[in-house]
């Protein structure tokens, strides 16, 4: 059984989509062991709640600065001990010796494909207005391996969303997510809850089948 701990900072419909994906059967073999929001009082946390599985709040507002937050960020995880981190919209970055304890072992959902519209300054609602800024034809997402760069490890998956003229921000996010997001990455999970997935020289192949 694959112990994951999901970090979220917001909404959660990605959280939604994990929850829901798990209850289905999509995902299998996977069970949360906690919710982790750097935010007090988002909606994420009351579905961690509805669905039975323990919200902790950890917000870098509450530390003297943000190496003691990193520390206790990081010493949570150790105790909680998941086999997958899973950053569902966690706009937080990851401390590096957290990267360091749990190589390998976290996967991040970004609202573009990367190498576009990503790194520092790209989360949330900014990439859509980027995108449309700079006039794509077609955006999507990417699930992918965290490593110390900021959106910089191996790709798991990704899927296009085409954009359309009239988009906005919202109604492209909106897209992005239904189209691509609350489907990438509850795949990603069950592929890695059930073995599927290796990290070779830096890129992730798809196990063959037995
Ligand atoms: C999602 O679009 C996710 O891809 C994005 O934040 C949103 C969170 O929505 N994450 C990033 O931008 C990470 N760089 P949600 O809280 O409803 O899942």
């Amino acid at each position: 059984m694959l112990k994951i701990v999901v970090c979220v900072s917001g909404g959660g419909t990605n959280l939604q989509a994990i929850m829901d994906a798990i209850d289905s059967g999509k995902i299998t073999n996977t069970q949360i062991l906690a919710v982790i929001s750097n935010n007090p009082g988002v909606k994420a946390l009351e579905r961690a709640e509805k669905y039975g599985v323990p919200g902790i709040c950890m917000s870098p507002k509450s530390y003297p600065d943000r190496a003691a937050f990193n520390e206790a960020f990081t010493a949570k995880m150790c105790e909680l001990a998941p086999d997958l981190v899973v950053l569902a919209g966690f706009l937080v970055k990851i401390p590096e010796q957290m990267v360091a304890k749990f190589s390998g072992r976290i996967v991040n959902i970004h609202p573009s494909l990367i190498p576009s519209f990503c790194g520092v300054g790209y989360y949330g609602l900014k990439v859509h207005e980027k995108a449309l800024q700079r006039g794509v034809k077609v955006t999507g997402a990417t699930v992918h391996f965290v490593n110390e760069g900021m959106d910089e490890g191996p790709i798991i998956a990704q899927k296009a969303v085409m954009v359309e003229d009239d988009d906005t921000p919202e109604t492209l996010q909106r897209r992005v997510m239904e189209q691509a997001e609350w489907i990438l990455l509850p795949q990603a999970i069950d592929d890695v809850a059930n073995g599927r997935l290796t990290i070779v020289d830096g890129h992730v192949r798809r196990n063959a089948k037995d």
